[in-house]
């Protein structure tokens, strides 16, 4: 047998004979030619078989192929602008063909299936071309992630997924039991995390995170990834420069090794040229003057309910849309009302009813991607803090053994890999942004 190669390669193997290994995606026939989209997991390319090129029993077996039969393809690899599938146009003039299954019937055919059908079949939807594209493109954003940090020498951390104590507020704890114990899954890996810092310096956790949501939107999951830095001698400044720099990186890597996957996205990349830093920084309080005029302009009465929003409140989905609408890139706003976010958050000097809490909001209606902020360093308004959210202070004593021993500024935000995939992607909803994604309404497959 020829080189086993793979077809995100091919142009490589020009005028050379290979083997490809992989699926029949779709098929036409000719008379004396038979055209396979073959697609081997890192691309689609066309196989010719020309009735003259292959032996009779070869040919008849092409014919014989259905929808995601697995099959073994030789041939010699040429250019046709005109091919479909591989950027550039590449395809394979058959010498061999072996069948390794015939498929049956396939349940997703290229005809409109409904959004709950294809959810029920997610082991096989993964396969379509939209989804291979966004999953591939949720790989390299994991991987530009890890890049960035593991050269800028954070350390990754992992992080316990059965944890004691809520992180992120009671409302949304998933309870397990423990032998007899109550404990939840991690809402958050930030808190151990600030305790790796003091050994550590520069740490990151990037796993799982579990938010009991009640809300069906689509920008909600109840198990997404969450990629989550925390930084020693760091402020919220130092906070908003950081994040600017490594989600920058993020996207521009996309567009260097996805422009492919982009493409079948229908994406339009030059939005995403435009993130570089720096990215506008708008303090809450502006952030909802902003929203109030929006809200005054409107003649959309709906619009205008969903739109009210008072000084204390956080922002919901129309909010973010309607403020990131405003704006072409990534956008800080910082400054939340104290009441409105987690206990762990520094307060603002001078004014404690704010506090250094920063979300990026992504541009063209998507919102919030990440959220983080400087935490309390000093002991004592941290117990204060637990006490006034009703949490248990003994599961967070060790917690505040952290601002006894050396404590420092210190902050950190979490990136939530769906929600920025989504918006690099331009999908509408986070569920097709992961391989198996959990719901409130779905736990299968
Ligand atoms: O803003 P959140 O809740 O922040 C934290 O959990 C902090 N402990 C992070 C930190 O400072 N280390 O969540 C961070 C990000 C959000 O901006 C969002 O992108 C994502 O996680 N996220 C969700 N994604 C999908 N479904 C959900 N239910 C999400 N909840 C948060
Ligand atoms: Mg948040």
């Amino acid at each position: 047998m020829s080189n086993i190669v793979s077809i995100q390669n091919i142009a490589q193997y020009v005028g050379q004979e290979v083997t490809i290994q992989g699926w029949l995606y779709a098929r036409t026939d000719k008379g004396k030619l038979q055209f396979l989209q073959v697609r081997d997991g890192t691309g689609t390319m066309q196989a010719v078989l020309f009735r003259g090129n292959v032996p009779d029993e070869v040919f008849e077996a092409g014919k014989r192929l259905t929808q995601e039969s697995a099959l073994i393809v030789q041939g010699l690899v040429k250019e046709n602008p005109r091919a479909p599938g591989v950027p550039g146009g590449y395809e394979v003039d058959a010498t061999d063909l072996q069948v390794v299954q015939i498929a049956e019937e396939y349940p997703i055919t290229p005809k409109e299936h409904g959004v709950e059908f294809l959810l029920e079949n997610r082991h096989l939807w993964i396969r379509s071309r939209l989804q291979w594209a966004i999953l591939r493109l949720r790989a390299t954003v994991m991987r530009a992630c890890r890049d960035w940090l593991d050269s800028h020498d954070y350390l990754e951390m992992s992080t316990p997924i059965l944890t004691p104590a809520a992180g992120e507020g009671t409302s949304t704890l998933f309870e397990v039991d423990y032998f007899g114990d109550k404990v939840y899954l991690a809402q958050t890996g930030q808190l151990y995390n600030e305790a790796n810092i003091y050994s550590f310096g520069k740490v990151y956790c990037f796993g799982p995170t579990f938010r009991a949501e009640k809300s069906k939107t689509r920008r909600h999951m109840t198990e997404f990834w969450m990629l989550e830095p925390e930084m020693a001698f760091c402020d919220l400044d130092g906070l908003m420069a950081m994040e600017e720099e490594f989600m920058s990186y993020i996207v521009q890597r996309c567009l260097e090794e996805r422009a492919n996957e982009l493409a079948v996205l229908e994406r339009d990349t030059t939005a995403l040229q435009r993130v570089t830093p720096p990215f506008p920084r708008i303090s809450y309080d502006e952030a909802l003057e902003r929203i109030s005029k929006i809200r005054a302009e409107t003649g959309d009465e709906e619009q205008k309910e969903l739109l009210a929003l008072e000084w204390g409140q956080d922002f919901g989905s129309p909010h973010e849309t309607a403020l990131t609408q405003q704006f072409d890139k990534p956008i800080f706003v910082y400054g939340f009302p104290t009441i409105a976010k987690a206990f762990y958050m520094e307060p603002w000097p001078g004014r404690p009813e704010v506090c250094k809490s920063v979300d990026m909001l992504a541009p063209e209606g998507y919102g919030e991607i990440t959220g983080g902020s400087e935490r309390i360093s000093d002991p004592n308004l941290l117990l204060q803090r637990i006490h006034q959210h009703n949490l248990p202070p003994e599961a967070f004593k060790w917690y505040i053994d952290l601002r006894r021993y050396g404590s420092v500024p210190h902050s950190g935000f979490g990136l939530g890999v769906e929600r920025t995939v989504a918006w690099i992607a331009g999908i509408h909803h986070v569920r097709e942004t992961n391989p198996f994604p959990r719901t409130l309404g779905r736990v299968y497959p």
